[in-house]
């Protein structure tokens, strides 16, 4: 319980195929998925951003999507932007580093400080949050607590969603549900990361709420994690 009180609510949101994929293939960027999603769908979309307070993808994610991570389809304000790179490499043009919503990159302490700097001068805030890689429960912690930040979303890719999933930072996931198949035993799927060894290892869901909105499935389930 106390635990908690030390980080934000986090929401965990994916289009997702009917396979579980988030994109057409390895290397493939999601928005050439996305643009199958319902108009209806992508109001959603930047309607959840407008009520959180930051969200968060992962480094590759902004290499690969090159995502802007704004509220643009609805009046609102943008969520601060947050992506975690430890070693600060994502490109110094990607558009999260504009000025259309602010962004904080998250390093560790042995980021290159030419990089780091090079970010900074680009406008983005860096939290230094471990040595030799960004530790999220300690970047969550300083979220919430110099960033008050209460409610993040996190909208991958899988492996960002494997690790906050493994250390127990998720409380929700909304699954936006595609009407395809893509196939690809190496395209990446929800979630990513090292397979389990037993069953004891399933992290559990409650399934809350699916409804239509426009013409995708939108399931919504809580994220039920074993004591200990
Ligand atoms: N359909 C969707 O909703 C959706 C959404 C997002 C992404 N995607 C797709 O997902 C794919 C990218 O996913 P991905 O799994 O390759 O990458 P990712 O999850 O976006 O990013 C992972 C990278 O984040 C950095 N990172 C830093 N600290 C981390 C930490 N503590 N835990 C986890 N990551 C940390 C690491 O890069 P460094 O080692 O450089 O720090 C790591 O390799 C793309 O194809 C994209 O299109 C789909």
């Amino acid at each position: 319980m106390s635990e908690k009180i030390n980080r934000p609510h986090v929401l965990m949101m994916s289009e997702i195929t009917a396979d579980g994929k988030l994109t057409l293939k390895k290397g493939a960027s999601s928005k050439i998925l996305m643009k199958y999603m319902a108009p209806e769908t992508e109001i959603l979309l930047h309607q959840t951003r407008a009520v959180y307070d930051a969200i968060m993808v992962g480094a590759n994610t902004i290499r690969i999507d090159n995502s802007y991570l704004t509220v643009r389809l609805i009046p609102g304000k943008s969520p601060l932007r947050v992506i975690p790179c430890s070693m600060a490499d994502i490109p110094l043009d990607a558009n999260v580093l504009g000025k259309d919503a602010p962004t904080a990159i998250a390093v560790c302490e042995n980021a290159p400080p030419d990089r780091v700097a090079a970010i900074k001068n680009r406008g983005a805030h860096i939290i230094v949050a471990g040595k030799n890689h960004v530790e999220l429960p300690l970047l969550m912690k300083i979220l919430k607590e110099k960033f008050n930040v209460n409610k993040l979303m996190i909208e991958g890719g899988p492996t960002l969603n494997w690790h906050m999933l493994h250390h127990k930072l998720v409380d929700e996931i909304r699954l936006i549900h595609l009407p395809f198949i893509v196939g690809g035993s190496d395209t990446p799927s929800l979630v990513g990361g090292m397979h389990i060894n037993s069953e004891d290892e399933m992290i559990r869901l409650n399934l809350k709420k699916y409804y239509m909105c426009g013409s995708n499935l939108v399931s919504e389930f809580d994220v039920l994690y074993r004591e200990g």
